[in-house]
């Protein structure tokens, strides 16, 4: 497949004006505005996971600031003329691109700055854009901020980064900031589909949604695996040939399991990660596969028949309400939560095998479990009930303890030990139990 010449579909399918940015409308129409209108800020912060567009957005905003065929009532870059065509290939004289993760010294921001007084050589503006800006030391930030907090008309700013909580509150406040969410599934597949078009790729029924659950809602991600899968399997790739590039079990067989867990099947739990380990699947992605489809469920749950927002095919809605429905609200939480923390201590783990196999255990555990209203609704039935005989309270207490095997030198008899009265310290306790939980 990687032909002499063959680009790679990310550098291939960069977005080159705001039209393509796929998933950001909030941003996309904030900045088209500022443009139109001639109030574009001085600085910009865009914030957001990886592979979402932010270094594409600095780009097109550069190429629309300096663009010399943009109409005064246009926000598009052309595209053609010499700015527009140097800034997407990084050799702009006005457009000064930095790498904060490689050059996080002060030396290396003075450097950079050392031109922000001098008029631009072609375009309107100097655009300085600095990736991964959370990356800079405490001293490069000082001096970046010497220049963000009153920059000449002819300079602006474009910081872009995953980890804004990083950022010292005094370059944050000055600057306009833009969040770059997770692009959505249906959005990424209806992208990778007109992609696939252009590349006369005819994927399989189901791969393309494969591949876009595995991005997260990363697009580079997305085009990444897309690749990869192509380099593999040629133009046809089906959903078997994606399940085995990526390690991956399909939807439906993971939908039997958690069904069967549901029925309290552990061997089926069991038999599932033998599986998974033996077969050399990535463990982490099928975790990731059942955390999404467990979240899915809870969506499922939560809508109480509504399915509005729950992105997946019609044909798999009835088998997820079946499932949605023995696990019930409790154990959906309980499965996300187990399944979600398994996922996340997998990789480290000692011994992962044994990790998954009793996560899997549990969930099947997950049917007998009662919720917390029940249980306390119990204790309280048995808090209530008459005394049928006085008893000191330690001997009452090693009842309790014992119950399971009556110690014949106590000789009390059972009825007695299921009627007692909590005493007053139980009874606080109790009281506590519920406080704390939000039980009346
Ligand atoms: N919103 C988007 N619309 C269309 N394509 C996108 C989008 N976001 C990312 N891409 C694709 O992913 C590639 C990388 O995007 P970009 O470099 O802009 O992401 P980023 O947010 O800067 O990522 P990082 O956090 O890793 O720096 C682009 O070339 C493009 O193919
Ligand atoms: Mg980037
Ligand atoms: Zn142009």
């Amino acid at each position: 497949m990687a032909e002499p010449g063959y680009t790679v579909l990310t550098r291939k399918y960069r977005p080159a004006k705001f039209a393509d940015m796929v998933g950001q409308p909030h941003v996309v129409k904030a900045l088209s505005n500022a443009i139109t209108t001639n109030r574009v800020a001085q600085a910009f912060l865009f914030t957001g996971s990886r592979g979402t567009g932010k270094t594409s957005t600095a780009r097109i905003l550069a190429c629309a600031l300096n663009c010399s065929e943009r109409k005064p009532d246009g926000f598009e870059p052309c595209g053609k003329c010499a700015s527009c065509r140097d800034i997407a290939r990084s050799e702009d004289l006005d457009v000064v691109e930095m790498d904060a993760a490689s050059n996080s010294r002060v030396d290396d921001v003075r450097e950079r700055l050392e031109s922000v007084d001098t008029r631009p050589a072609r375009g309107r503006y100097r655009i300085f854009i600095i990736d991964e800006v959370h990356m800079l030391s405490t001293s490069a930030f000082n001096a970046l901020l010497k220049t963000i907090e009153e920059p000449p008309p002819h300079v602006k700013f474009i910081l872009a980064t995953t980890n804004p909580e990083k950022i010292p509150e005094t370059i944050l406040s000055r600057c306009q900031r833009y969040d770059f969410r997770r692009v959505t599934l249906g959005e990424i597949v209806e992208w990778l589909e007109g992609i696939c078009k252009n590349e006369k790729l005819k994927p399989g029924d189901g791969v393309l949604r494969a591949v876009a659950e595995m991005a997260e809602g990363g697009m580079r991600d997305a085009l990444g695996r897309l690749d990869q899968l192509v380099a593999f399997s040629g133009e046809r790739p089906g959903l078997e040939e994606a399940e085995r590039v990526f390690g991956l079990v399909s939807r439906g067989k993971l939908l039997d399991l958690l069904q069967a867990l549901a029925k309290g099947d552990a061997r089926a739990g069991v038999l599932f990660a033998e599986e998974v380990f033996d077969s050399g699947k990535d463990v982490a992605e099928v975790l990731a596969s059942l955390v999404g489809l467990a979240r899915t469920l809870l969506l499922v749950a939560a809508g109480g028949g509504d399915d509005r927002g729950i992105d997946v095919p019609a044909s798999e809605l009835p088998a997820l309400k079946e499932a949605a429905k023995a696990y019930g609200i409790h154990g959906l939480v309980y499965l996300a939560e187990l399944l979600t923390d398994c996922r996340q201590r997998v990789r480290r783990a000692a011994f992962p095998r044994v990790l998954v196999e009793t996560t899997l255990v549990k969930l099947s555990m997950v049917g007998r479990l009662e919720s917390l209203e029940v249980l306390l609704s119990r204790l309280d039935e048995a808090a209530d009930a008459p005394v049928s005989k006085t008893r000191n309270e330690s001997q009452s207490a090693n009842a309790e303890i014992s119950h399971q095997e009556p110690n014949p030198a106590q000789n009390a008899p059972a009825s007695d030990k299921q009627n007692r009265a909590l005493s007053e310290r139980e009874k606080s306790a109790l009281d506590a139990l519920k406080r704390q939980f939000g039980v009346s």
